[in-house]
C-alpha cells in the first residue's frame, strides 16, 4: 500500500491491479463484473483493516496451550452508497461476518451532478462503530461527501472510504469538505469528462453491476 496524496491510500497489490484491469474492460459482462467487484472489495478490505487492534488470548491446541491473538472488540459497520456500493458489501462481509451493514441511497442529478439523498438506514448503534463507507466510483465526490456528512451527524467513530476508482476532482472535493477523510482506492484516474464520468474509469458502475443498460 502506498500513501500518495495526503489521505489517499492507493492499493497497489498485484491481485487488486489485475482484477481492476479486468473490471475496466468493456467486454466484461455482468456476472464477471459482479464477481470482480466482490473479489476486489475483499482484497481491499484486507488492507483497510490492517490497523485493527489485537489482544492476546490463550487457546488450547491439540498439543499445548498457546498465546495467540484476536481482534479487539471493535465494532465495525459497512455502509454502502446505493446502488453500486451494494456490489462491494459481500466481499467485506465474507472477511468480517459480524459487521453490520448500513445503506445510504444517493443518486446524481443527471443535469447538475449534485447528490440527491433518497434513503438512509444505518445500524442503530452507528455511534459506537468504525465505518467502512463503500462506493466503487468517486467521481465529482458529491456522493461520498454527502454520505460522510450523514455518518458524522450520526456520530460514527471513525470512517474510511473505499472505492475502486477515484478522480482527482472528487478527491479534492471530499478532502475540502472533510479534511480528515481517508480514501482507499485501487486507482486514481486522469479526470472527469463533460458528463461527470471518470476517464478512463470503467463506465457506469451501477449499470454494469446490475445489467440495467
Ligand atoms: C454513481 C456511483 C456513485 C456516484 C459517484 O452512482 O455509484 O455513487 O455515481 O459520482 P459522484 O462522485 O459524482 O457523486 P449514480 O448516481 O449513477 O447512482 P446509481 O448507483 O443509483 O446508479
Ligand atoms: N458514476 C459511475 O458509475 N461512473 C463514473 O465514471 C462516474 C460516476
Amino acid at each position: 500500500m502506498d500513501t500518495g496524496t495526503h489521505g489517499v491510500h492507493l492499493l497497489q497489490h498485484p491481485l487488486i491491479q489485475h482484477k481492476l484491469t479486468l473490471i475496466r474492460d468493456n467486454r466484461t459482462g455482468v456476472k464477471e463484473f459482479r464477481e470482480l467487484t466482490e473479489e476486489m472489495s475483499l482484497l481491499m478490505a484486507y488492507e483497510v483493516t490492517r490497523d485493527l487492534p489485537l489482544h492476546a488470548v490463550e487457546v488450547i491446541t491439540p498439543v499445548a496451550p498457546a498465546r495467540s491473538w484476536v481482534i479487539e472488540g471493535k465494532k465495525l459497520a459497512v455502509v454502502a452508497i446505493l446502488r453500486a456500493g451494494l456490489g462491494m458489501v459481500p466481499g467485506i462481509t465474507r472477511l468480517i461476518p459480524g459487521a453490520k451493514v448500513g445503506h445510504v441511497g444517493i443518486y446524481r442529478d443527471p443535469e447538475t451532478l449534485e447528490p440527491m439523498l433518497y434513503y438512509c438506514k444505518l445500524p442503530a448503534d452507528i455511534h459506537e462503530r468504525d465505518v467502512v463507507l463503500v462506493d466503487p466510483m468517486l467521481a465529482t465526490g458529491g456522493s461520498v461527501a454527502r454520505a460522510l456528512d450523514i455518518l458524522k451527524e450520526k456520530g460514527a467513530r471513525t470512517i474510511k472510504t473505499m472505492c475502486l476508482i477515484a478522480a482527482p476532482e472528487g478527491i479534492a472535493l471530499v478532502r475540502r469538505k472533510h479534511p480528515d477523510a481517508e480514501i482507499y482506492a485501487a486507482a486514481v484516474d486522469e479526470r472527469l469528462n463533460d458528463h461527470g464520468y471518470i476517464v478512463p474509469g470503467l463506465g457506469d458502475a451501477g449499470d454494469r453491476l446490475f445489467g440495467t443498460k
